[in-house]
């Protein structure tokens, strides 16, 4: 089968490096893919957001598969125009992507279907929005609607740093439109879980557990970024809060998606919190997450083709999915400065002496024969060992003799 992968990250390495396992995958393509990626599959220089070009491209060069990845063509709908064309494709349509795409939506969905999350309100007001936050008190958290890359979220501490946050959102618009509508709601405290899982429509089959890490700087300190690196199972996930997740946030989700009218096809991810009244939902997303689809698919035993046809088919419940023993260990190199401005280009060195590891290019290109750094998260170097502790020292060690200028990490990856 010819297949082509949408987007250009370490999840996107991650994924296309699985599916080069496929015996059923004759010829892989990413678009854009990156420096990384260009080792195992074609690269084509389609932007992921261009869904016009894409949707051409893949009818053009007779895809059997596109597998769309990221949050924004499937926000812009790239699965029911694939779709439409005729082309098979793995990913929510766009009535189901929105799960993602507005927090209003899916708050909105959680509270007519029961499902446990942190209480809230939705304000395009700011004189409300502001009350609002004077009469709750801190702390509180203020979220912009749409999708702001995982930024748009402010845990904030005191009233004031609340109203700061809801006047930047919606007055100076600093995530852009996705500002005009905002989310308050209240502060959940507990350890944070990610649960990805495959979904057709009416079958829901969770992966193995993983834990992201938000916070740029050790002890979970700095802002917020797309994740520092992950580890893959959670430790706190026991198989008794997994079975309660079960019966009171995954099933519910699916079914009332499919009563909704958008029954949802693809990877449906999970941000839980292990809160002291239970497992609570903190975000949905309508995807394979990023690190932590670094991690989870370093476990995967199985064939990820074969599941991803299953869940366009609808026979995800006959699905063989099975995972590897063990534990697995994502650290993500990061450019200096990251999540704010940060340089590029940047000769990476060490990458053929790394032991015992994938490395995953999140953002690298090609320049002049050499792989340079082209974005704020480089690499995620990916390891798996029979514990977790060995996981993480061997991710930990493999990084040791990579390098580029400004190159940072976090310390801590599984320890916090
Ligand atoms: P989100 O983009 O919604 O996942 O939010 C980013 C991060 O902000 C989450 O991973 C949490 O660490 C934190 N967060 C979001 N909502 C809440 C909440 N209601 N209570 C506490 N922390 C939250
Ligand atoms: N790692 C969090 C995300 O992909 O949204």
């Amino acid at each position: 089968m010819k297949v082509l992968v949408v987007g250009s990250g370490g999840r996107e390495h991650a994924i296309c490096w699985k599916l080069k396992q496929s015996p059923k995958v004759t010829q892989l393509f990413c678009a854009p893919g990156n420096g990384g990626i260009a080792q195992v599959a074609q690269c084509v220089d389609i932007k992921a957001t261009d869904v016009e070009a894409m949707v051409a491209w893949a009818k053009d060069n007779a895809m059997d598969l596109v597998v769309v990845a990221p949050d924004d063509p499937l926000a812009l709908g790239m699965v029911d125009a694939l779709e439409a064309a005729g082309i098979p494709a793995f990913g929510p349509r766009k009535n189901a992507a929105v799960i993602e795409a507005s927090k209003a939506f899916s708050k909105e969905l959680m509270k007519k279907y029961r499902i446990p999350t942190a209480r809230y309100e939705t304000f395009t007001d700011l004189a409300a929005a502001e009350d609002y936050i004077r009469a709750q008190g801190a702390p509180i958290v203020v979220k912009a609607d749409g999708l702001a890359l995982g930024k748009g979220v402010v845990v904030a501490q005191t009233v004031e740093e609340a109203l700061e946050a809801v006047r930047a959102m919606m007055v100076d618009k600093r995530f852009g439109e996705s500002g005009s509508k905002v989310v308050i709601e209240e502060c959940m405290t507990g350890p944070e879980v990610t649960v990805l899982a495959f979904c057709d429509g009416t079958t829901i089959v969770p992966m193995t557990s993983s834990q992201d890490h938000k916070r740029a700087f050790d002890g979970n300190r700095g802002p917020n970024t797309g994740g520092m690196g992950a580890i893959s199972p959670s430790p706190y996930y026991t198989p008794e809060l997994a079975q309660r997740c079960m019966e009171e946030i995954f099933l519910p989700t699916v079914r009332a998606m499919a009563a909704e009218g958008r029954p949802f096809q693809g990877v449906l991810y999970f941000g839980l919190m292990l809160t002291p009244d239970g497992p609570k939902v903190v975000e949905y997303n309508a995807r394979f997450g990023d690190p932590e689809c670094q991690a989870v698919l370093s476990l995967l035993d199985s064939d990820l083709l074969d599941i991803f046809l299953a869940c366009r088919e609808g026979r995800l419940d006959a699905a063989d999915i099975r995972w590897k023993p063990g534990a697995a260990c994502c650290l993500v190199l990061a450019s200096g400065g990251y999540p704010g401005s940060y340089g590029k280009g940047y000769p990476i060195t060490g990458l053929d002496q790394v032991e015992n590891a994938t490395v995953f290019h999140a953002d690298t290109a090609q320049k002049d024969g050499q792989i340079v750094t082209n974005g704020g998260r480089v690499l995620g170097v990916t390891a798996v060992a029979p514990t977790l502790e060995e996981a993480i020292d061997a991710a930990y060690a493999a990084a040791n003799p990579i390098h580029f200028q400004d190159m940072t990490f976090r310390h801590d990856i599984g320890r916090v």
